[in-house]
This record gives structure tokens, C-alpha cells and sequence, in this order.
């Protein structure tokens, strides 16, 4: 780890230097997994497509502090799947409005379908959530119907609803950068880190 200047900060009487920061940032995004209520477990997730960028909001379901890995499930016929795998390039937006903080990162993605890694995450999702992956029509079809037959393109196939589990998918990504911004009210600070493929980082303060 290298960091530009070890000058440490005060946040709520403990003295936060940049690497705890950082330490701080990544048990942020782990609470944000396992707690539904937590303003990090909703995240937005931007990637690029040939018209431009496309965001929008996910559940967060893993964040790994050693990897610098996090992840998210999706359907592999909605549009983000080809999109992701055309431009690996992917960026994550959080913000926690109590503790007024922002984390913004940038990531390469890989895409995990019907391999070990979707199958071990598939057989942790629950019943009712894996019907999200079973709709007849991909996601974003145009639906045809009168608002009356809107649930005909929800397979409930049985009771485990093994029929989504063709169309799911696993995005893992991998940090390239992170940055952390905290708008506390007497000043406000900024902290960028940069990682290396070991998941090492560089860490500098930046102008808020
Ligand atoms: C609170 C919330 C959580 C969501 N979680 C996910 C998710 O984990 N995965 C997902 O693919 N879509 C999720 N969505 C739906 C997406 O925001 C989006 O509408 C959908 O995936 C279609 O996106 P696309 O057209 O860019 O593929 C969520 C939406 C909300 C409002």
C-alpha cells in the first residue's frame, strides 16, 4: 500500500487515516449485503452500451475486502447481460444519506452463468426470488396483453422454481478504483484509492 499523506482525520472521536478509510469503506458495502434495510444494500450499477451509458438499481449480494470483488445477480436476457459482456467496464454508486456518505467505484465485470459460481449462488436463492428469473417473456419485452393478463408472463413452473435457473447470472466485478467522499457538515473530505491486480492500493486525498 502507498499512500501520498498519513495525515489522519476525525470522524465521530477516532482517527481515521487513509487505510482505514478504506477498511471503513469495505464494511460498509459488506453491512449493505447483509442487512436489506442498510442504505448500501441497493447500489446503482452503470455500464456502457453503443448508444451511451445505461445505470440502474440492483441488490447488492456479495463484497469481498480481500478480492475487492462485488456482485450482483441478474437476469441473462435483460438487456445489461449483453451489454456487460460487449463493454466489461462497470461502475458502482452508493450512498448512504444518514451517514452522508458516497463511495463510487470502477470495476471490470466477469459474467458467471451455469459454472460453479452461479450454481453455489442459485442454491441460496430463495423460492420466491428465483421467480424474478422465470418470466415467459425476457425482461423488457413489451408485453402485449390487457394489465389483466400481466401475471401470464410469470412462469411458475414448480414448486423450487427451477425454471429460472437457466436465466440467471452472477456479475462479478472486480475493483479498479475507489473513491469516498463524507459531506460532514464542518468540511468535507475525499479519498481516492487505486487498486493493483493483488487488490494493493495507492491512496490519495482529493480536493472535495
Ligand atoms: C430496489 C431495486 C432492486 C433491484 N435489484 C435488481 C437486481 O439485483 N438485479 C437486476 O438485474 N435488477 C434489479 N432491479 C431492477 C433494475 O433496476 C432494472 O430495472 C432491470 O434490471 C432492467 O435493467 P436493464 O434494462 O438495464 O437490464 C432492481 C430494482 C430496484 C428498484
Amino acid at each position: 500500500m502507498f499512500i501520498n499523506n498519513m495525515e489522519s482525520i476525525d470522524i465521530n472521536e477516532k482517527q481515521y487515516n487513509l487505510s482505514s478509510i478504506e477498511k471503513d469503506c469495505w464494511q460498509r458495502m459488506i453491512n449493505g449485503v447483509l442487512q436489506s434495510r442498510n442504505q448500501f444494500h441497493h447500489p446503482v450499477v452503470a455500464n456502457s452500451n453503443a448508444k451511451g451509458v445505461n445505470m440502474r438499481t440492483v441488490v447488492l449480494r456479495d463484497a469481498c475486502a480481500v478480492e475487492k470483488k462485488l456482485r450482483f445477480y441478474t437476469d441473462i436476457r435483460s438487456g445489461k447481460w449483453a451489454e456487460i459482456q460487449q463493454y466489461k467496464a462497470i461502475s458502482w454508486l452508493f450512498y448512504d444519506n444518514e451517514a452522508r456518505i458516497q463511495i463510487r467505484a470502477s470495476a471490470m465485470a466477469s459474467l458467471h452463468q451455469d459454472d460453479e459460481l452461479a450454481n453455489h449462488a442459485w442454491a441460496n436463492v430463495n423460492p420466491n426470488s428465483r421467480k424474478n428469473y422465470s418470466s415467459l417473456l425476457r425482461p423488457s419485452a413489451e408485453i402485449i396483453v390487457s394489465p389483466d393478463g400481466m401475471q401470464e408472463t410469470v412462469a411458475i413452473a414448480d414448486q423450487k422454481n427451477e425454471a429460472g435457473r437457466e436465466n440467471f447470472g452472477v456479475v462479478v466485478s472486480k475493483l479498479l478504483s475507489m473513491e469516498w467522499l463524507w459531506l460532514n457538515p464542518q468540511c468535507h473530505y475525499r479519498a481516492n484509492f487505486i487498486y493493483d491486480e493483488q487488490g494493493d492500493f495507492t491512496a490519495s486525498w482529493l480536493v472535495p
